[in-house]
């Protein structure tokens, strides 16, 4: 089976072929990051704009890289929970369109199930059940995999996700935007241990996560220093801030192992491609004795063929939807559209 599927949740318009939910035919990106870096962030209102110029040029391309027609394709599927509103309603309304047109069936996937699915077509052999930890710059949870299409939710940010916290400590420090893949690559060889960070564990939820006062801690570290009229070690601030983020998130996940006994653990999300995060996750798998699932780095970001690959086991669960899809800027992950 081949879905032409359609992402546009933040500030990238994707599209992409899969076949039978493994098989990457094609996967096209119209990347926003030149025009967002001006503004250290994504502008809602933009993204929505560039998101209409793009999606019908990204799935031509996605169809004809595939060296395919529409009429090779049977369903269309698309992100529409959760995610910037404006810019899901493009990739929703597109793909209704298509479907509509051409009598196909369309397929709603929610964007953390599709972080989640990178992780197919990355590993072939990878079934649920599993551990995972998905990391975006939107959300940050350890879900107890069930199935293809079922979820629980067993630890979340009662605040900022950690990829928001990587941003705003990245921008912070003056490094553009996307700031966490900038600090990453700025502070590789810095001293995690030259600044301390607070950690803090949130009272009766062990498996909950807090970024917020971490993410306080490094703007008034980074603004007492400039007051003083000191340099902002870059190089050992990121590396110190990305090193308490990564220890926080393995304090947790190690928690989530103890209490869950998982055979195998999965990283997904845009976060997912930090090279502390990666290295760090894979002691903790062999430490458990565990195996430990990462997105290739082209699929950790936002991508369509992700939701190509999810919306195939979509479709085998029976959840497609009609022509009454709506966007939602806010949904959990184990919730279903009723449509
Ligand atoms: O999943 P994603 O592409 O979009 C959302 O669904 O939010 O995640 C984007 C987030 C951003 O916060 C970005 O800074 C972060 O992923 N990110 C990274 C790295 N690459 C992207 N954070 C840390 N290290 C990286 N290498
Ligand atoms: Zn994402």
């Amino acid at each position: 089976m081949k879905i032409l599927a359609i992402e546009s949740s933040c500030d990238d318009t994707a599209a992409a072929v899969v076949e039978d939910g493994r098989e990457v035919l094609s996967s096209v990106i119209a990347s926003q990051v030149p025009e967002h870096i001006l503004y250290g962030g994504v502008v809602p209102e933009i993204a929505s704009r560039r998101h209409c110029e793009s999606v019908s040029g990204v799935c031509r391309e996605a169809l004809s890289t595939a060296g395919l027609t529409i009429d090779d394709i049977d369903a269309i599927a698309c992100t529409y929970a959760p995610g910037l509103i404006g810019a899901l309603l493009v990739g929703v309304n597109f793909a209704k369109g298509l479907s509509y047109s051409t009598g196909k069936p369309l397929i709603p996937v929610h964007h953390l199930r599709s972080h989640i699915a990178s992780n197919y077509i990355t590993h072939k052999d990878l079934k649920p059940p599993f551990l995972a930890l998905v990391v975006s710059g939107g959300h940050t949870h350890l879900i107890n995999v069930k199935s293809y299409t079922d979820y629980e939710i067993v630890g979340r940010t009662r605040d900022d996700a950690a990829g928001e916290a990587m941003d705003k400590a990245a921008r912070t420090m003056g490094l553009p935007y996307p700031g966490g893949l900038n600090m990453d690559r700025v502070c590789a060889d810095g001293d995690p241990a030259s600044y301390k960070f607070p950690s803090p564990k949130i009272q009766g939820s062990e498996l909950d996560f807090s970024f917020s006062g971490l993410k306080t801690a490094v703007i008034n570290l980074v603004h007492n220093l400039t007051q003083k009229g000191e340099e902002i070690d870059v190089k050992n601030i990121g590396a110190s801030y990305i090193s308490c983020v990564v220890n926080i998130l393995c304090d947790r996940t190690q928690k989530a192992i103890d209490i869950i006994h998982p055979e195998k653990l999965v990283l997904a999300g845009g976060v997912s491609a930090n090279s502390v995060l990666r290295r760090e996750m894979k002691k903790l798998a062999d430490k458990n004795k565990i195996e430990l699932f990462v997105p290739e780095l082209k699929f950790c970001g936002d991508n369509a063929a992700m939701v190509g690959s999810q919306g195939y086991y979509e479709f085998l669960d029976g959840k497609t939807a009609s022509l009454k899809l709506n966007a939602t800027a806010a949904l959990d992950i184990d919730k279903n559209v009723t449509i």
